[in-house]
């Protein structure tokens, strides 16, 4: 029963958009529609705020554009109407209400003390990043836990999914849409907002947006898979209830799996208005697969529908409003703009066909229409609100530019003269335009920005940058640490040392000594050496096969299958030990008194990793608390890290306060990167660890992902992964601190 009314929902939805499309048609009729444009569009221009800078449009979704904006005291105003403008379009509100007019105030001057570079440099190495922004946006609103949990969901999609779907922006439109039910939740109860549940229902509903439109693009399923996922997608929304594809692979089983716990949530958020919820998305899944043969119609219920369903999540009802207006009108300019890539990509868009086959789709002029729904947004919908024509009308010609830009004079002026063709009541309308696109104009809106900086960050491997100067230090570490091979104890201890590994505490250790203390390379060298010999040692003992008995380190067999003999393999750690600490004492560089107190530190230290290494026996087999997993982390790999950075501090003479700045951060960094290596143990294969995959699971071993699972063991490592940067904003110039955080997240082996 309840199938059938869905279905008539549908049809209901495609009789609307009729009715909507045929208004349209009429307007285009009627040349009044196009010269009182022109004539708005003349007004618009004499009005037209004047900038002191033009620019090329990339330079408009830059931070730097908001510096620049920020140094003229213009930034507030252009947030301003960058929300004034999504207020209307993805909420549908009415700025003329004094309530409104306050929040678009409140958020603008938020946002703008948010994004003004700050003259501190302590915290400019965090802002660039658009999740850490987001996170302490969370802390703020008390919506931490759920901030962490989409991080986590976010890490897990990016390993599951398949890579085609990440070049589709799929994460990027997830977060988009988070950003648009946050926002929503925000403006309908304002700061008492439940964040908490609104990150929430933002990714599971967002979780299906990205997939349904993505995977028709994408060319990841076979036509097979196709069908048997659009089935189950269908029958799950059809009935309430998920259906999992009948052609499985291990991502889309992922996804179904995600759905299934989606649907759950809402339906516990939205009670009787679940059924509700899913009649929108039914009209959204039917005129995403566009089986009906009325592709105005498909496009006008589709474009409105993500808008529709983000708001009916958080209001617990269903509206149209002016959203499907909106939907088609965005549609039109995405269209408008992608021409080239639609074509390229086989997509037949209502532009395609007038530009590449001079067709005119199912008879309708898609310029025309494009026009004419400006004209019923601005006429009809807001009554000429003065605010709001503004903002419409400079919508326009933003869209304008950038494809100017895109394309270069000449053949932006032949695109034009295809898309009027045949339409001389568009030449005034024209003309119009043309004079304001020769103005120097701010372009874009924030959203553009965010999403930019957002795609920027997620697809490049978040260091970049990090990475070559990375590179470089460990080639340095390696030449630096062979044994002289005298006989055959330092070749065994040269075979661990020379099969290399990430260095990652030496290279933490030079990154920091080079930019926060101004150390080269050469002043810290033995303090590396020291620290890469004690780290070795230990591994070499954790591999024994009274330990972890592994057959595998960094890619060749540990020392112990080498030698064919656990105590050679103990001499050869302890020997190390022993060469550590002879080097130690040799520091003779830096004031004896520093160094004495280095010596006593890098003891107790030690000590404290056996402990650790201890109780990591000691929890085999156990299912231990957040806390003694902490405690244990903290022992058996944070302390090592810390020696990292506390060793050249303590040498250098840093003061105490710097001493515990470091601490704190590396004691993050350290169990993040313990988590990290639980993790790996679960994900990844023998060959790209160098060391054996599921040797946990097969010792038993008390790890993160054992005791919390993989999702709670990921949000564990964002939350430390997040306090860590936090800690380190206090420090000056630690900027690749920062960035060697992300790269921990991030790293494969
Ligand atoms: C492994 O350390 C031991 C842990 C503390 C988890 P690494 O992952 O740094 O090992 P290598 O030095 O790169 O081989
Ligand atoms: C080892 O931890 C920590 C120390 C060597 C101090 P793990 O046992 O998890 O390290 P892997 O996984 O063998 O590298
Ligand atoms: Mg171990
Ligand atoms: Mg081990
Ligand atoms: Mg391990």
């Amino acid at each position: 029963m309840a199938n059938q009314l869905r279905m008539q929902g549908f049809a209901n939805a495609q009789d609307q958009a009729q009715l909507f499309l045929t208004s349209l048609l009429a307007l285009s009729q009627q040349p009044q529609t196009f010269s009182s444009l022109a004539e708005a569009i003349r007004h618009w221009r004499k009005n037209a705020p004047k900038v002191s800078f033009a620019h090329q449009l990339s330079f408009f979704n830059s931070p730097a554009f908001i510096k620049k904006l920020a140094q003229e005291k213009k930034l507030k105003h252009y947030l301003q109407d960058s929300i004034s403008y999504l207020f209307v379009r993805d909420l549908d509100l009415d700025l003329n209400q004094a309530e409104v007019a306050s929040k678009i105030d409140t958020l603008a001057e938020d946002l703008a003390k948010q994004l003004s570079p700050s003259n501190d440099p302590r915290t400019t190495a965090a802002n660039t990043d658009m999740m850490t922004q987001g996170f302490l946006w969370a802390i703020k609103h008390q919506a931490e836990s759920a901030f962490i949990w989409l991080s986590a969901k976010i890490y897990r999609l990016k390993q599951e999914l398949p890579e085609a779907l990440a070049e589709h922006q799929g994460l990027r439109k997830l977060l988009k849409v988070v950003a648009g039910v946050l926002m929503n939740s925000w403006q309908s109860q304002g700061d008492a907002a439940d964040f908490d549940q609104a990150i929430r229902l933002g990714y599971y509903y967002g979780l299906t947006y990205p997939l349904i439109d993505d995977l028709q693009d994408s060319q990841v399923l076979t036509p097979a898979q196709q069908q048997s996922f659009d089935q189950a997608l269908e029958a799950s929304i059809l009935t309430g209830v998920v259906h999992k594809p009948t052609e499985q692979t291990p991502w889309l089983t992922y996804v179904f799996d995600e759905l299934a716990e989606a649907f759950t949530f809402i339906q516990q958020q939205q009670g009787d208005h679940f059924e509700a919820f899913l009649d929108q998305a039914y009209i959204f899944l039917k005129s995403q697969q566009q089986t009906s043969g009325q592709l105005w119609l498909d496009m006008i219920n589709k474009s409105s529908r993500s808008r529709i369903l983000a708001d009916a999540l958080v209001s617990n009802q269903v509206q149209l409003g002016n959203y499907q207006y909106f939907g088609l009108f965005n549609q039109l300019h995405d269209d408008l703009k992608d021409v080239e890539l639609d074509y390229q990509e086989g997509n037949i868009t209502p532009f395609v066909a007038l530009i590449y086959h001079n067709q005119t789709y199912q008879g309708i002029h898609p310029y025309k229409l494009y026009w004419a729904l400006l004209h019923h947004l601005i006429y009809h919908c807001y009554r000429e609100d003065p605010k709001i024509k503004q903002l419409l009308i400079k919508r326009c010609i933003n869209s304008h530019k950038s494809l100017l830009e895109r394309l270069g004079k000449e053949p932006f002026l032949q695109r034009l003269q295809q898309l009027t063709q045949g339409c001389p009541e568009l030449d005034e309308l024209q003309q119009a335009l043309l004079t304001t696109l020769e103005m120097p104009l701010e372009m874009a809106w924030l959203d553009k920005f965010f999403s930019t900086q957002l795609q920027e960050q997620l697809q490049q491997d978040k260091a970049g940058e990090l990475k070559q100067r990375i590179e470089g230090i460990q080639a340095q570490i390696k030449n630096l640490l062979p044994l002289p091979a005298d006989n055959e104890l330092e070749e065994a201890g040269n075979y661990s040392l020379a099969a290399g590994g990430k260095y990652f505490r030496g290279v933490l250790c030079t990154l920091y000594s080079q930019d926060c203390l101004n150390l080269e390379f050469a002043a810290i060298a033995p303090v590396i050496r020291f620290i890469e010999y004690m780290h070795t040692a230990s591994l070499i003992l954790d591999d024994k096969p009274s330990q972890d008995n592994s057959d595998l380190r960094r890619g060749q067999p540990t020392l112990h299958q080498h030698l064919q003999s656990e105590a050679k393999a103990e001499i050869a750690a302890v020997n190390l030990i022993f060469k550590a600490v002879e080097v130690h004492a040799g520091m003779g560089i830096f004031k004896a008194e520093n160094l004495l107190a280095s010596l006593e530190y890098a003891s107790q230290l030690s000590q404290k990793i056996c402990h650790g290494q201890w109780l990591d026996l000691d929890s085999q087999g156990k299912t231990l608390s957040l806390e003694a997993l902490e405690e244990i982390s903290l022992k058996k790999t944070a302390y090592a890290i810390e020696s990292a950075l506390v060793l050249p501090a303590i040498l250098a003479g840093q003061p105490k306060q710097q001493l515990a700045r470091l601490k704190q951060y590396a004691h993050h960094l350290g169990i993040a990167f313990q988590i990290k290596d639980d993790l790996l143990d679960v994900e990844a294969d023998n060959a790209t660890l160098g060391k054996p995959a599921q040797l946990d699971q097969q010792n038993q071993t008390s790890t993160f992902v054992r005791c919390l699972g993989r999702q709670g063991a990921t949000e564990q490592l964002y939350r430390h992964y997040y306090q860590a940067i936090e800690a380190v904003r206090e420090i000056p110039n630690s900027q690749a601190l920062v960035q060697i955080a992300s790269w921990l997240v991030e790293r494969q082996n």
